[in-house]
């Protein structure tokens, strides 16, 4: 029984491998986990349930994490990494944790969103996120399946400066409540220096440098001959 579970894993993890290669980048060796990480109320979940993991199967929930003062959360969310963490075979979903700002930390070199299961329509939902500034998935490449959902997040920035159209197919999108774009000024690596070193793309009739925060290009693979 055991060594067929062993078995389907090792499957699935080649499989998984197969899939990320041919997004520019190799994971190293670590767990899969799941089936779903569900990470609620306590800060403390997060070593629990995500330390080892290169990939989630199935979902990845992260909600409900409060703090009166905002403040201890922020402190705690400044150490926290996960860097092995590639793929989320389902979705990953945030709400109403408060103290993180930003999921670049966090969530470093997560490079695939399969959305192999949706939450409602979404690959990716952002709703209600009191001190997200940006989202910050710079190795973000690919949301295989199913659209985004970020609403209702008070500060968060960084949004016009992301072409979607490089990481997925899906065009519904619902991106709306966040904060007004004139009061984000927005600005990719380099360009206060007058030398940007983001890529510049067309998206919803806007040319522009594409980044996912003050330091961080968003990336394209080299294109395959
Ligand atoms: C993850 O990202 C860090 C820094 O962004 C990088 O040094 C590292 O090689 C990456 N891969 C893994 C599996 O940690
Ligand atoms: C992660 O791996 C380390 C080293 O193998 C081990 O000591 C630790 O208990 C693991 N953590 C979890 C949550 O499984
Ligand atoms: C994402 O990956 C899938 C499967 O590899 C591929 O079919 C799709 O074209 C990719 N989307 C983008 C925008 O690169």
């Amino acid at each position: 029984m055991k060594s067929g579970i062993e078995r389907d894993k090792l499957t699935l993890f080649w499989g998984l491998l197969l899939s990320v290669s041919t997004l520019c980048m190799w994971p190293a060796g670590g767990e899969i986990c799941g089936l779903n990480v569900d990470i609620r109320n306590d800060i403390r979940e997060f070593t629990r349930l995500l330390e080892n993991c290169t990939v989630v199967e199935g979902y990845l929930q992260i909600l409900l994490i409060g703090d009166k003062t905002n403040h201890l959360n922020q402190e705690v969310f400044r150490t926290l990494s996960f860097p092995k963490l590639t793929v989320i075979t389902d979705y990953l979903l945030l709400f109403r944790v408060s103290g993180l700002d930003s999921l670049s930390t966090l969530f470093p070199n997560l490079s695939v969103i399969r959305g192999r299961n949706l939450f409602y329509n979404y690959a990716l939902v952002i709703f209600e996120m009191t001190s997200l500034k940006d989202i910050g998935l710079y190795s973000l490449r690919n949301i295989t399946r199913g659209a985004i959902l970020i609403e209702k997040n008070p500060e968060l920035c960084y949004l016009n400066s992301v072409d979607w159209s490089l990481i997925m197919d899906n065009n519904n999108n619902f991106i709306v409540g966040n904060k007004q774009t004139t009061e984000c000024g927005d600005v990719c690596p380099g360009i206060m220096d007058g030398q940007p070193e983001c890529i510049k793309t067309s998206f919803n009739d806007h040319y522009s440098h594409r980044c996912w925060t003050a330091n961080h290009c968003q990336k394209v693979c080299p294109k395959r001959v």
